[in-house]
């Protein structure tokens, strides 16, 4: 037995990861671990892509439903994708070999809220779930398995698949150990009970994620290491998203609508949600929490400054340096982060109470405050909805970041109607971009427009989204919200068919 497997039923199965994806039929759905880059699987994946590269050489075609946490790293998504061995993936991503297959048309698809996956799967609304495959940190002498890295849906993989491989991943801090909260209340409906939690440090469950010994088929051992991307240092204009963001947050606080250690904090994923949670380590904030989805590099840096008292998450998505910085010091963390499962991380009942501020990264908006988290020109994928659905519409103030422009200047992020919805109006509170914040709570979207074209929209860009906005005014079907429809999508379609959204005269 190996230091970090102290239980001799597991420890009699270990194999090595060949042997061990022998076991997955073709065709199977696999639910493996694995939230952005932190605690996926390291060997089976890559070992699987093998087989299957393999049996195609010999034109038999093999592939595999997978599902995951959320996004997860190159030896996962982009081996599998690569040898096109994935039939569906579910949900977010952010892989480019993956995305690129998903856009070719080669890869099902099938984008859901976080919060909504392990439900789906109680449900036996996306089928059966038949392998799980998931890396732990450790097995404990009476059996039960010490989490890694990250937790996602690792509770319900391994509670809903008929047979599972573990992987024990001792490259993973041992410290790890006592961090996470794995609450085993849920059910489905009608008996469902309310999820206590009134506070994010609170702990529900137990620090364990169970599994019978009898289920498991393999266990892989494996010393590789989390790979998650480096974040870009925030450029000016991220700054100057930032320091809208902390106006708005201050100037809240001074009416009283947020206590003077705020709420709550979500931050999604992406350089600007990265900047901003450096701006609030430079901000007059302490005794901040978090309740999110993924510990990334700013909220480490806001723990280590003493500003942040406590996040809790599902997942660590760190860059390496910040990473060996955890590792080395990781014990010390134990008593300010909590890893849950991510329906519980995500979940719309404690989102709520908890009155998180949800600041979220987006693809575009619209001039009436609606919002694309995910389509490029409304028909190519980049990532995801990811959690950011499940905060938008819960949180206390739902706050949407993003430049005013993409790929060089020739697209404008805030346009007449946008190319695909992921946020409709209604769960839109705040727009913010480098040029200005756009405050949307209690106004008509006629109020709106005026206000996000001229806060949020790039001054290029401006005069046309008026004139748009001027015209539809004078001739468009309805006054509540006015659109001219034969219009609406023409900045995506110059776009398309010219490379910029810019009118042709000033290309
Ligand atoms: N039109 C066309 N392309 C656009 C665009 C637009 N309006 N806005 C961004 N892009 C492109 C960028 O050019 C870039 O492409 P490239 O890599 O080829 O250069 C890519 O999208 C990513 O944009 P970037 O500016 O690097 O943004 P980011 O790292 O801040 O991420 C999202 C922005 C929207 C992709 C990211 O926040 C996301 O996936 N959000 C949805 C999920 C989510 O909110 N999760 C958090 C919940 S907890």
């Amino acid at each position: 037995m190996t230091g970090r497997i102290r239980n001799q039923r597991f420890a009699a199965k270990v194999v090595e990861a060949p042997e061990a994806v022998d076991l997955i039929e073709p065709g199977a759905n696999v639910g493996m671990s694995g939230f952005t880059g932190a605690g996926y699987p390291k060997e089976v994946p890559g070992a699987l892509a093998k087989r299957v590269a393999e049996a195609h050489a010999r034109g038999v075609p093999m592939k595999f439903g997978l599902w995951t946490g959320a996004s997860t790293a190159p030896e996962l998504d982009g081996a599998l994708a690569d040898v096109e061995g994935i039939d569906l993936r579910l949900p977010y991503q952010s892989d480019p070999v993956t995305r690129e297959k998903i856009n070719s048309g080669r890869m099902d698809y099938t984008d859901i809220h976080l919060s909504h996956v392990a439900q789906r799967v109680w449900q036996g609304a996306l089928g059966k779930l038949d392998v799980a495959v998931v890396e732990v940190s450790g097995i404990t002498e009476d059996g039960r398995l010490v989490p890694s890295s990250s937790v996602g849906n690792n509770k319900t993989w391994l509670e809903q698949a008929d047979r599972v491989i573990l992987e024990v991943n001792s490259w993973q801090s041992e410290h790890l150990e006592g961090m996470h909260d794995i609450y085993y209340g849920t059910a489905l409906p009608p008996r469902r009970t309310p999820i206590p939690i009134t506070s994010p440090a609170d702990r529900i469950g137990t620090p364990y994620l169970e599994c019978p010994a009898d289920k498991v088929i393999a266990v892989v051992e494996t010393e590789s290491p989390d790979r998650n991307t480096v974040f870009t240092p925030p450029d000016e204009n991220s700054e100057r998203i930032a320091g809208h963001v902390l106006d708005l947050l201050e100037s809240e606080v001074r009416s009283g609508r947020l206590p003077g250690e705020l709420l709550p904090l979500q931050s999604g994923v992406g350089n600007v949600a990265n900047a901003v949670l450096a701006g609030l380590g430079a901000g007059p904030f302490d005794g901040l929490t978090a309740y999110t989805e993924v510990i990334q590099d700013g909220m480490l840096a806001l723990i280590e400054s003493g500003k942040l008292r406590m996040a809790s998450a599902t997942a660590f998505s760190l860059s390496p340096a910040a990473i060996d910085r955890f590792n080395r010091d990781a014990a010390a963390y134990r008593d300010r982060i909590l890893l849950r499962p991510q329906e519980i991380s995500n979940h719309p009942e404690v989102v709520r109470r908890l009155g998180c501020l949800a600041m979220n990264g987006i693809v575009e908006a619209d001039i009436y405050g609606n919002i694309n988290s995910t389509h490029l020109m409304g028909s190519r994928i980049q990532n995801g909805i990811g959690g950011s659905g499940d905060f938008a519409r819960n949180a206390h103030v739902s706050i949407f970041v993003t430049p005013s422009v993409a790929k060089g200047g020739a697209v404008s992020a805030i346009v007449p109607m946008v190319s695909h919805v992921d946020h409709t109006e209604h769960d839109v509170d705040v727009i913010v971009t480098e040029q200005g914040l756009a405050d949307l709570r209690g106004l008509s979207p006629r109020k709106r427009a005026e206000r996000i074209i001229a806060n949020c929209a790039h001054p290029d860009f401006r005069p046309a989204l008026q004139d748009y906005y001027d015209r539809a005014l004078r001739s468009s079907f309805g006054l509540h919200t006015p659109h001219l429809l034969g219009e609406a999508l023409s900045w995506h379609q110059r776009y398309v068919e010219t490379g910029s959204m810019r009118p042709a005269a000033a290309n």
